[in-house]
């Protein structure tokens, strides 16, 4: 077989930062972390009764938080990650977002493990990235554990880009 027919198999390594508790994160994320769990208490989720908060920093220095927002229709709701990056664009289309904090209660309080964004938010984040040209920061909060991953490539490898439509 010709050497340029062979498959190869290819590795994707995803690197993270993993933190035992708030206390241990610097100030600016610790803050951050701080905005997302009181986001989450504004979360309208009488359906699933999963409270998930966001809160994201902007380059101007603004933090900018979101919550999620179910609706009867279950399709029509909005993930607390969405609703805070699609308002800080509505807000603040020039300005590029620095790092997002997520955060997530159930009926039992805070999530022990770190919380994980859905697939959409993971694309809806590839997609802010793209179009300021800036890793997003994600931290992602948990009562004994929080994950920080310095873009959202490491939350979704191989993503659909917008360059790919051009
Ligand atoms: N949810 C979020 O807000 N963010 C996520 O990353 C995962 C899920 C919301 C959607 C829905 O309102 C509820 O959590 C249960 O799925």
């Amino acid at each position: 077989m010709n050497k340029t027919e062979q498959m190869r198999t290819r590795e994707i390594i995803i690197a993270f930062q993993e933190f035992d508790k708030l206390e241990e994160l610097s100030a600016t994320d610790k803050k951050l972390v701080e905005a997302a769990r009181v986001a989450s208490n504004n979360a309208y989720a009488p359906y699933s009764h999963f409270h998930v908060g966001a809160a994201l920093l902007l380059e101007n220095g603004e933090i900018v938080e979101g919550n999620n927002q179910e609706n009867a229709d279950f399709t029509d709701g909005l993930c607390a990650e969405r609703v805070a990056l699609f308002y800080a664009h509505a807000k603040f289309p020039k300005v590029s977002v620095v790092a997002i904090a997520v955060s997530a209660k159930n009926h039992n309080g805070l999530l022990k493990e770190p919380a994980q964004p859905c697939g959409s938010c993971r694309q809806v984040m590839v997609e802010t990235e793209v179009r300021f040209q800036k890793p997003i920061r994600i931290i992602l909060d948990g009562s004994d554990s929080i994950h920080i991953l310095d873009g959202a490539e490491s939350l979704l490898p191989l993503a659909f880009k917008p360059k790919a439509l051009r």
